[in-house]
């Protein structure tokens, strides 16, 4: 018999063991595709750790991966137009400002208008995740899991809605757009009030600029049919300022993030889940959650088996 086998073994097994999606959790990797810098913001929920920078400057073409604890929820997204004082540190934004007056955020939202990728990810289970305009827009953002199993599409708006935006909704000269609660205040806008529910609020004109720009994107806060994903296991991607030939490069040609031009008919149902999902998961029903363990254990096995067979 081959001596290393005990140790090559254990070995592999540590290796499953520590990139298990259920042991350690998502990798979210942010890249920067703009042609300027952006300091994107980390939010995590309530009972989530904060991953390892809250808040953090990246430049043009610039990446940086984040190894988030098992069942983390949060949202990341861009600020732009940023200026930090190099001695004192202090220093703001002109879109997406947490209002620290720092760079990290430390547990601080962004200020709409903010485009916002959110996730919630279950170990085991299902992750679902999201780009939300319900905040308003500031730059291009989009999705895209790694790995996983499951429908697992790309999600986002590509498209760069500070052009279209109508000039009631304008944030200074184009530097963002803002949705119609925040602009209005509105209760049918803000699906408050009389309107805080899926059968009284509607789109509003507004929300269909923005839904017909972004197909996959969240226009209004009930919009979760055609707007939320889901991956089980996977990492993800997060790109602000995709180029047009990445958005056409991806793996499933249905995973459109949304030009104009784009008809997403196609491919926009998320498939079949219930669109009370989103409070299931605030109430912790875990119907959702129903990835069985067994299947991902065996995936675990028969890798284990593969590799250890190729290398003896
Ligand atoms: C993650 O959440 C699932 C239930 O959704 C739970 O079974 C599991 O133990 C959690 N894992 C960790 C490491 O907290
Ligand atoms: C998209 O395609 C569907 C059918 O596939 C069609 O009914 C709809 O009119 C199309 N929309 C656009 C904007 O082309
Ligand atoms: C799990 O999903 C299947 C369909 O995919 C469904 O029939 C079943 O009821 C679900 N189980 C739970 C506990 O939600």
């Amino acid at each position: 018999m081959n001596p290393v086998f005990p140790s090559s073994w254990l070995s592999l097994v540590l290796i499953f063991l520590t990139t298990s999606k259920g042991v350690s959790g998502a990798t979210f990797t942010v890249t920067n595709k703009c042609g300027y810098t952006v300091w994107p913001g980390i939010l995590s929920n309530a009972g989530s750790s904060p991953l390892e920078s809250t808040g953090f400057e990246l430049p043009s073409g610039g990446s940086r991966s984040f190894q988030a604890p098992p069942n983390w929820s949060g949202r990341f997204w861009g600020r732009t137009g940023c200026t930090f004082d190099p001695s004192t540190g202090q220093g703001s934004c002109s879109t997406g400002d947490c209002s620290t007056n720092q760079l990290e955020c430390k547990g601080q939202n962004a200020n709409p208008p903010a485009t916002l990728a959110e996730f919630t990810v279950q170990s085991g289970g299902q992750d679902f995740y999201d780009v939300s305009l319900v905040d308003g827009y500031n730059l291009p953002m989009i999705v895209e899991p790694n790995g996983g199993s499951g429908s697992c599409m790309m999600t986002g708006c590509a498209a760069d809605l500070n052009q279209q935006c109508p000039a009631e909704l304008k944030v200074g000269s184009g530097d963002a757009c803002k949705s119609a609660c925040e602009a209005f205040g509105n209760p049918e806008y803000c699906c408050s009030g009389a309107y805080a529910s899926p059968d009284t609020c509607k789109p509003s004109t507004y929300s269909e600029m923005f839904k017909a720009a972004c197909p996959k994107s969240y226009s209004y806060a009930y919009d979760d049919a055609t707007s939320t994903f889901t991956c089980s296991g996977a990492d993800y991607f997060i790109t602000f300022c995709p180029s047009v030939a990445s958005q056409k490069s991806a793996r499933d040609s249905s995973a459109n993030a949304g030009t104009s031009s784009t008809n997403t008919s196609s491919g926009a149902e998320p498939g079949g889940f219930d669109s009370s999902w989103f409070s299931n998961i605030l109430t912790g029903d875990s119907s959702c959650n129903n990835v069985s363990s067994s299947a991902r254990l065996f995936a675990l096995i028969c890798s284990t088996m593969v590799v250890l067979f190729l290398r003896l």
